[in-house]
């Protein structure tokens, strides 16, 4: 019984500060703010064309072997989590064949194509290769 009064405990407080992430996601933006530039994603496309496109597919939908990237299968897997996951992701482990070998840049441009494919609005400024502004940045669902 005290167990499980321990545990219940535990629920509230685990509760409570996902609701406290829940705030700070509203402050500190999401993908809806307009948070890449159209020449980023411009470049970003030539980067999948170049790294990412042979498994991943010309729609960004995927084949058999890999996942899509775009549309209900990308927000139910990234919903709720950060660009910035989504950023870490892809910098240690694509192109699968040389993880991480891309230029920096390249990996900021290819998550803005990622973006526009996936009909986020663009913005004036382009997503920096920051990660604690990256991880400010909320994959959320139109609200
Ligand atoms: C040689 C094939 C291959 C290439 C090239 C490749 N990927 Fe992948 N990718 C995969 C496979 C397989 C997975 C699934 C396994 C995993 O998640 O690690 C995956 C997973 C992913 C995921 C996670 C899927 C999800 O939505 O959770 C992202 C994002 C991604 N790739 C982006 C990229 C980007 C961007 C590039 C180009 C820079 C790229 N990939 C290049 C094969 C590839």
């Amino acid at each position: 019984m005290g167990n499980c009064m321990a545990r219940l405990k535990l629920v509230a407080a685990l509760s409570a500060a996902v609701c406290a992430l829940g705030v700070s996601y509203a402050q500190g933006g999401t993908v809806w703010d307009g948070v890449y530039s159209s020449e980023q994603a411009e470049r970003g496309e030539a980067v999948y064309k170049g790294a990412c496109i042979a498994c991943h597919g010309q729609d960004l939908g995927g084949n058999s072997n890999s996942p899509g990237l775009v549309g209900m299968g990308f927000m139910f897997l990234w919903e709720g989590r950060t660009l910035g996951a989504f950023f870490e992701k892809i910098r240690e482990e694509m192109p699968t064949d040389r993880p991480g070998q891309l230029p920096a840049q390249d990996y900021v441009d290819v998550v803005a194509y990622i973006m526009q494919a996936n009909s986020f609005p663009v913005g004036d400024n382009e997503l920096p290769y920051d990660a604690e502004i990256l991880d400010g940045i909320a994959i959320a669902p139109k609200s």
